[in-house]
């Protein structure tokens, strides 16, 4: 069997990691996969991390297995800080799940095993992983569109046209905040007219939010999620802490189902559970520990929270750098976009070709479809960058 295996599509940003590792240029500047690095490229430890694993050592007693869905007290600090008070929590199950693609994968499977034919809508574009996932588990697929090419920002009208022929049952993946690949985000009554449109349907929202806390605020960045499960019967939730706590390694995420009344909760937690016992049995608890003691303790939330704000604040003077450089560059507005989006990536919106040449040329790595890890900028390397845009793409 194993000599008729052949090779599998590569990942598309995987590939751009692998590449980067191997070039032995040494002014290479990676805006590829998307992890946090501060100014000295560095992808730290949070301190309110290190303090929470200290605490932990001291304490912890057993590494005995923890129950199917994880540490209850994980899930119930992550319901209050994703969800915060939109659902009632008699109507939440939610299990622990090895990061935020663990979510996914556990939110999907679950739509395949309890509604078979059901469509899983995706914006287009979005996630290259969301799409992977889905072919690998036969499921079908429909795209919306999503962003507009010209003005760089969320094609709303085309949006909403495609999702007309949304059917009931099928479900709809939305970005909770800072958008993979694009960095446009539907704006509040846009979020409220997706999860209107979605409830008159019937249809089931799911809910991708790995940034929380990277675009305008924790809270700010919920809104769009709380109004679409607030509008909606029954709603899925993929959670990652990977971004926000910067516990990539850790695995640490979270899938919430909220059921449509509270005496459907047990239900909805046992097919949780099961599917966590089928895949990999117990989720992994060291992460979801640390974050647990992290949002319990008012101390360490405090400083959790302004390490996450100085974070966001640093990804956002990027942005606003870097789009004001290439406006002196390239002496136009055209990038100005950048300073828009939200989160960890932009898509600039040109060619593969294009994205090519400027790695060739500058040693400057991005996603092939253009998009770039805004957070792997610093002053040094910032005007370099604009510069190879500049030269590569206008
Ligand atoms: C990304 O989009 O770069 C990150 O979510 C990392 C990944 O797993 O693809």
């Amino acid at each position: 069997m194993l000599d008729r295996i052949n090779e599998r599509p590569k990942d598309r940003i995987l590939e751009v990691m692998n590449l980067f590792r191997s070039d032995p240029r040494e002014h290479k500047i990676d805006l590829g996969v998307g992890v946090y690095r501060n100014a000295e490229g560095v992808t730290p430890v949070m301190r309110a991390v290190k303090t929470a694993e200290r605490k932990l050592w001291e304490r912890q007693e057993t590494k005995v297995y923890t129950g199917l869905a994880g540490d209850p007290a994980f899930a119930e600090a992550m319901r209050s800080l994703v969800l915060g008070d939109a659902v009632d929590p008699l109507r939440v199950a939610a299990a622990a799940t090895p990061g935020g693609t663990g979510a996914v994968r556990q939110a999907f499977e679950l739509v395949r095993v309890e509604n078979p034919g059901a469509t899983v809508w995706v914006s287009n574009p979005t996630w290259p992983n969301h799409v992977s996932i889905l072919r690998h588990l036969g499921m079908k697929m429909r795209e919306y569109r999503y962003f507009d090419g010209d003005t760089r920002s969320v094609d709303f009208p085309g949006m909403m046209e495609d999702l007309a022929a949304l059917g009931a049952g099928d479900v709809v993946l939305l970005h909770g905040c800072c958008h993979n690949p694009t960095g446009a985000d539907l704006k509040p009554a846009e979020w409220q007219a997706v999860a209107d449109h979605i409830a008159t349907i019937g249809a089931t929202p799911m809910i991708d939010i790995a940034y929380q806390g990277f675009g305008d605020g924790v809270e700010e960045d919920a809104v769009g999620l709380r109004t679409v499960v607030r509008s909606c019967s029954e709603a899925l939730v993929a959670a990652s802490c990977s971004k926000n706590f910067g516990i990539y390694r850790e695995r640490t995420g979270l899938l919430i189902g909220v059921a449509p009344r509270a005496d459907r909760r047990s239900g909805v937690q046992a097919a949780l559970n099961h599917l966590n016992r089928q895949n990999f049995s117990f989720p992994p608890d060291h992460g979801a520990r640390i974050v647990t003691e992290i949002l319990v303790d008012s101390g360490l939330r405090a400083e959790w929270m302004s390490e996450l704000e100085e974070m966001r604040l640093c990804m956002l003077g990027l942005r606003e750098r870097l789009a004001s450089e290439l406006q002196r560059v390239t002496g136009s507005n055209r990038f100005g976009f950048i300073a828009e989006h939200r989160g960890m990536f932009s898509r600039l919106g040109v060619s593969p070709e294009r994205v090519e040449r400027m790695r060739e040329r500058h040693g400057v790595y991005m996603i092939g479809d253009s998009r770039m890890n805004i957070a792997g900028l610093n002053d040094d390397t910032l005007p370099i960058v604009a510069q190879a845009i500049s030269e590569t793409c206008t």
